[in-house]
Formats: structure tokens, C-alpha cells, sequence
């Protein structure tokens, strides 16, 4: 026997039996962005590598270890897309969306690559739901973009959630703040984990979220963010939180909070659930107010999140049932098969969810599948024309006109 293949590692197939729970986030992620205004943008699976370099930043894990980057057949760079952001902000520019009202309101789905260690919630193909608003340094939009995953997070269901809360400030008075925690970290550098002191002048602030114990104990005493805001951009920060209080929006204040992509400016934001272990972020994202000006285009601020949905599958960890079909039709004689298939068709087309027996069985075993597949009612078509109807729940059975079943059966 020649040898089967399975899913590649950190990958995995979606069966039919699961599909009913993912559509169901699919669903209520669409309503949710549909009455904020926010409408669907789809983007290439792979971009340009130049584009994750230089969007993601050359510091982060993701464009250092977990890009899947290929040639292509013109020796063109390309990566399958790690995350959503920068292949939207390319978008922006590319279409000069600059010139539409400010800001675009914009959301997505689809499938994310990374590179990375699989483990549970963490895989090498994923899927991320998200918002992007484009074109406003309001704190409004901060608020309107974290309502939009709040309110998905509570529509769902998932328990067990906590908003934590962050600003970076802006990048200009950042710079007096990140000199300050190198500094603190190069005067204890051997206390660090190899990787923290890699990157002490390249990103420091991802010290922040070792989970190395000698780095820790340095973080204990590191100077904060927080504390070393500008006027403007701690203004911003306050206007942000009051604003999640009149949406009652509850919210922690971590100023520790730090994240994988170098973009962020101000507002920074986590949703971790307590019931994922190690992975436990739902979703996350902040404000990139240089991003776009830094792929080309005009100094645009923005802000937005993704959330993953397997994670938050895992967190429902609940059971979705299909919807059953309306009616099952069968046949006393498989000579009924060219009438039944007619009749399928006709009454699919008045909007009934209909199936027939494709397989031959005998009556009791038209029956069985019937009950398989959720039918509400059985047709049972008869030679010479006549036909029975059985409601599956009452029992009741009763002889009908075919023609007239849709009628009988509408739900
Ligand atoms: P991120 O934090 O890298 O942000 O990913 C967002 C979410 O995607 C995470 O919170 C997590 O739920 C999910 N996720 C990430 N990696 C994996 C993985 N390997 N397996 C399963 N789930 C994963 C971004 O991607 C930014 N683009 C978010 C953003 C949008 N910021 C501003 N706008």
C-alpha cells in the first residue's frame, strides 16, 4: 500500500463537524463590524518580503525566525503573510484610500503563517479575525476598534477574559525613554537571557515579556514606559481609558504590556483568556500611527487588532450543532429516483434544506439516515404517484399532494 500523508506539522484540517462553530464567530464577527460601519477588505496570502521587513520590523521573532519565504520562479522574495496590518497599509497606499473620508473602516479574515513551535492554540497556519480604522489619531477610534472585539469576545460567549490596557507613547518620545532602559539593561547584562541581550539596542522593550527569571528580576526594577509619557501622549492615554468607561468597557492597566510587532505607537491592548495556559492571548493590537508613512505613504495614523480564532474555539470549547434539514425524501421503488430528484431540486429552490436517499437503502434505512442528518419530515414517495408525509418529532404521518409540500412543510 502506498504511504498516506498527513496535515503538515502545526497545521490541521477543519472537518465538516467543526465547521458549524467557526461560521458561527464568522457570523457574528460580520454583524458586529456591519453596524460600526467597518466593511470587508481580502488581501493576498503572500506579499513581498520586503514588506514584513520593513511593516513587522527586523527586530521581531516573527520576521527573524517564522516567516515561510520563498523565491518564486522570477527570483522575486516572497513570504506567505505572518499578520494582516502591513498588507493592509500597503492597501491603503496602493489605492490612495488617503482620499476617501477619514478614517477607513476596515475588516478581515483569513488564514496567517508563522514559523513558529507548535503547541496548543499556537499553529503554523492560523486564522485571525480583524479591524483595522485608518486615517484618524482620535482616541474615539481606539475606543470604537476595542468596542469591536469586546463586544465579538461577549457575543461569543467566552469566558473568562481580561482586557489588559498599555500606551508606548509616540515614537519621537519614546526615544528619550528606550535610552533609559537600555542603559538599565547593558548595567546588568549578564543577568539576561541570551536572546534579551541580543537585542538590547534593537528592542529592548521585549525584555518586557521574557520569561527567563534572570530577565525578570532585571524587569522588576526597570524604569516604565508608563511613567515617561509625554503630555500629549499621556492626554491621549487618559482620554482613551475614560472613553472605555463611558462604553463600560472594563479594563486593567498593565504597564508592562509590550507586543511582538514593532509598528505600535500609544494605545496598545491585550484580551487574554484564563482558560488557554501558555498561549492565552485572544487577540490584541494598538495604534501604528508610523506604519503606513513608513510603506510609502502619506503620515497617516491607525489602529486596530486581530483576534485568532482557533483560540477563541478553544476557550468556547462548546458543541454547535448543524441546523438539520427540513425534509428527507424517500423512495418506496428506485424507480421514484427521477421524480424525487425533480422534486429535490424544486423545493431547494424554494429555499428548503432537502436531501434524498443517494444510496439504494431500504426503507428502514431511508429512515436512519433521515434521523442522521436532522430531517424534520420524511417524504415518502409511492409508486403510482401518492406520497406520505411523517413529521420525524410528532410521529404523525399523513398522505399529501407532493406539489404541496412546501407549503405543508415551511418552517
Ligand atoms: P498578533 O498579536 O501577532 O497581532 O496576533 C493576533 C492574534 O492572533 C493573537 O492574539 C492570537 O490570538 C493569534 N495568533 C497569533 N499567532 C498565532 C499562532 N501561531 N497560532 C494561533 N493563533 C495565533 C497581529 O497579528 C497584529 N496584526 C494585530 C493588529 C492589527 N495590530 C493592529 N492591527
Amino acid at each position: 500500500m502506498a504511504e498516506k500523508f498527513k496535515a503538515p506539522r502545526g497545521t490541521f484540517d477543519v472537518l465538516p463537524e467543526q465547521s458549524a462553530q467557526r461560521e458561527r464567530v464568522h457570523q457574528a464577527a460580520r454583524e458586529i463590524f456591519g453596524l460600526a460601519g467597518y466593511r470587508f477588505i481580502m488581501t493576498p496570502s503572500f506579499e513581498e518580503t520586503s514588506l514584513f521587513e520593513r511593516g513587522v520590523g527586523k527586530s521581531t521573532d516573527i520576521v527573524r525566525k517564522e516567516m515561510f519565504t520563498f523565491e518564486d520562479k522570477g527570483g522575486r522574495s516572497l513570504t506567505l503573510r505572518p499578520e494582516g496590518t502591513a498588507p493592509i497599509c500597503r492597501a491603503y497606499v496602493e489605492h490612495g484610500m488617503h482620499r476617501l473620508p477619514q478614517p477607513v473602516k476596515l475588516f478581515y479574515a483569513g488564514p496567517f503563517f508563522r514559523h513558529e513551535r507548535p503547541q496548543a492554540g499556537r499553529y503554523r497556519q492560523f486564522n485571525q479575525i480583524g479591524a483595522e480604522a485608518i486615517g484618524s489619531d482620535s482616541p474615539l477610534v481606539d475606543v470604537e476598534v476595542i468596542t469591536l472585539i469586546s463586544d465579538l469576545i461577549e457575543e461569543l460567549g467566552v469566558p473568562g477574559v481580561e482586557l489588559k490596557l498599555g500606551s508606548l507613547g509616540s515614537l519621537d518620545a519614546r526615544a528619550n525613554y528606550l535610552e533609559e532602559l537600555k542603559s538599565h539593561l547593558r548595567s546588568r547584562a549578564e543577568e539576561l537571557s541570551e536572546d534579551v541581550r541580543e537585542r538590547i539596542e534593537i528592542n529592548p522593550l521585549r525584555a518586557f515579556d521574557s520569561d527567563h527569571e534572570g530577565t525578570k528580576a532585571v524587569m522588576a526594577d526597570a524604569p516604565l514606559l508608563l511613567d515617561h509619557l509625554s503630555e500629549e501622549d499621556a492626554e491621549h492615554f487618559e482620554e482613551v481609558k475614560s472613553l472605555l468607561g463611558a462604553a463600560s468597557v472594563e479594563f486593567t492597566i498593565d504597564p508592562t504590556l509590550v507586543r511582538g510587532l514593532d509598528y505600535y505607537t500609544r494605545t496598545i491592548f491585550s484580551f487574554v483568556c484564563d482558560r488557554l495556559g501558555a498561549q492565552s492571548e485572544i487577540g490584541g493590537g494598538g495604534r501604528y500611527d508610523g506604519l503606513i508613512e513608513q510603506l510609502g505613504g502619506p503620515a497617516t495614523p491607525a489602529v486596530g487588532w486581530a483576534a485568532g480564532i482557533e483560540r477563541m474555539l478553544l476557550a468556547l470549547d462548546e458543541e454547535v450543532t448543524s441546523p438539520g434539514m427540513d425534509l428527507f425524501i424517500a423512495l418506496a421503488d428506485l424507480e421514484l429516483r427521477t421524480k424525487a430528484v425533480a422534486l429535490a431540486a424544486e423545493l431547494r429552490h424554494h429555499g428548503l434544506a432537502v436531501e434524498m436517499d443517494l444510496a439504494g437503502r431500504s426503507m428502514k434505512g431511508q429512515f436512519k439516515q433521515a434521523d442522521r442528518v436532522g430531517a424534520a419530515h420524511v417524504l415518502i414517495l409511492e409508486p403510482g404517484g401518492s406520497a406520505s408525509l411523517r413529521n420525524m418529532e410528532t410521529g404523525d404521518q399523513q398522505t399529501v399532494d407532493p406539489k404541496a409540500v412546501a407549503s405543508l412543510i415551511r418552517p
